[in-house]
C-alpha cells in the first residue's frame, strides 16, 4: 500500500482532531502518503482530497471538532453518490480509508469497502452507541462537560429549591444520561432503553423534598419517551414545585478532549495505520475490556449497545 486517506463524518466529536494527527504522523512513519478528504462523503464525492503532512497535523490534538470538517451527506447513501466517491478514490489512487464517525459512517463504510477499497472505520461519536467497543472517541468528553454543567446547575436549583430536567444528546442510546447521571449525582435518569412512569418519578421527587432534600436534578437523555417541554410541564403540574429545563444540546459536542478520548484516538489511529500498511482486510478499531483491537466490520456495524442495567440500579439506590 503506498497512499491511504482519512475523514471524518457526521456528528463531530472531541478526539477526532488526534485521531487525524495519529493517522497522519503514523502513515508518514509507516513510508505512506497520507491525504485528507474534507467533509466526510461528501468531500469524497467531490473530490476535496489534499495531501497532509506531519505540520498539518501541529496543534490540533487539543483541539475540539475536526479539521476536516465533517457533513451528513444523503447522496453518498445512493448508488449513483457511492460511484462518484469510488471514482475519485481511483482518480486519486488512493487504496486505503480511514473513516472516522458514528454507526451512519460505519455503514457507510461497510458499502464501500465491498466495492474494492480497504477501510479501517473509527468510533468517532459522543453517542458511545457502536456496541461492539467499549467506549467511542468523544463520549468521555461529552460526559465530563454535562458533569460540569450539573455541578453549576445544583448551586442555582438548591438556592431556589427547585427542580430542574437537564436534557442531553444520544440520538437512541441513552449512555450520556447513563454515565453522567451516576457519576453526577442525578435523582433519576430518563432513558430510550427504559420506559419511565411520570407519577412514580413525581412521587419520587415529593419524597426526596420531604425527607429533606433541597432540589432534584433529572437527566434526560434526548431519546427518551416525551418530549422535554412537556414534561417539565407536566412534573410542575403533577409535583406542585417550580421545574426548569436546561438543554445543554451542541455545549456536548465541543470542548478539548479529555486525556481518555486523546488516548483512545491516537491508539486506534496508529492501530488502523498498521493495519492498512500490512494490507489488512477492512475492520472496525475499537477497544475491548481496556485493549485495542481490530473487529469485522460488518459484524461491528450490527453489535447493539447492552444497556447497563446494573448502573441505573445504582443511580436508584443512591439517590435515596
Ligand atoms: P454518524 O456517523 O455520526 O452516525 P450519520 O448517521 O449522519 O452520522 O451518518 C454519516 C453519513 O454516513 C451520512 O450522512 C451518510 O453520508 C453516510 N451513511 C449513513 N448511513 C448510510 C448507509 N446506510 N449507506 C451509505 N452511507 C450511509
Ligand atoms: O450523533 C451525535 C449527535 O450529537 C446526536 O447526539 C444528536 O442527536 C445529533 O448528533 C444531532 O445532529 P445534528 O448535528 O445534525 O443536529
Amino acid at each position: 500500500m503506498k497512499r491511504i486517506a482519512v475523514l471524518t463524518s457526521g456528528g463531530d466529536s472531541p478526539g477526532m482532531n488526534a485521531a487525524i494527527r495519529a493517522v497522519v504522523r503514523c502513515g508518514i512513519d509507516e513510508g505512506l502518503e497520507v491525504y485528507g478528504v474534507e467533509r466526510g462523503y461528501e468531500g469524497l464525492i467531490e473530490g476535496d482530497i489534499r495531501p497532509m503532512t506531519r505540520r498539518d497535523v501541529g496543534d490540533i490534538l487539543q483541539r475540539g471538532g475536526t479539521v476536516l470538517k465533517t457533513a451528513r451527506c444523503p447522496e453518498f447513501k445512493t448508488a449513483r453518490g457511492m460511484e462518484k466517491a469510488m471514482s475519485k478514490i481511483m482518480a486519486f489512487e488512493i487504496e486505503g480509508l480511514v473513516c472516522i464517525g458514528g454507526d451512519g459512517t460505519f455503514r457507510g463504510a461497510l458499502e464501500l469497502s465491498k466495492r474494492g477499497i480497504k477501510i479501517m472505520a473509527l468510533p468517532g461519536t459522543i453517542d458511545n452507541d457502536l456496541g461492539y467497543t467499549d467506549f467511542t472517541i468523544g463520549f468521555d468528553t461529552a460526559v465530563t462537560t454535562v458533569l460540569e454543567a450539573i455541578g453549576k446547575i445544583r448551586d442555582t436549583s438548591s438556592s431556589h429549591e427547585r427542580t430542574t430536567v437537564i436534557e442531553v444528546m444520544g440520538r437512541e442510546c441513552g449512555d450520556i444520561a447513563l454515565y453522567a447521571g451516576l457519576s453526577g449525582g442525578a435523582e433519576t435518569v430518563l432513558l430510550p432503553e427504559k420506559d419511565y412512569d411520570i407519577n412514580e418519578l413525581c412521587k419520587k421527587i415529593l419524597m426526596s423534598v420531604n425527607s429533606g432534600k433541597l432540589h432534584s436534578i433529572i437527566i434526560k437523555s434526548e431519546g427518551s419517551r416525551m418530549d422535554s417541554g412537556t414534561l417539565v410541564s407536566e412534573i410542575q403540574r403533577i409535583t406542585g414545585r417550580e421545574t426548569k429545563l436546561v438543554v445543554l444540546s451542541y455545549l456536548q459536542r465541543g470542548g478539548t478532549p479529555t486525556m481518555r478520548d486523546r488516548l483512545l484516538a491516537t491508539s486506534c489511529a496508529s492501530k488502523a495505520v498498521s493495519l492498512l500498511s500490512c494490507d489488512s482486510e477492512s475492520k472496525a478499531i475499537g477497544s475491548l475490556n481496556g485493549e485495542i483491537m481490530a473487529f469485522d466490520l460488518e459484524e461491528a456495524v450490527k453489535v447493539q449497545r447492552n444497556f447497563n442495567q446494573e448502573m441505573f440500579d445504582l443511580i436508584e439506590v443512591l439517590s435515596k
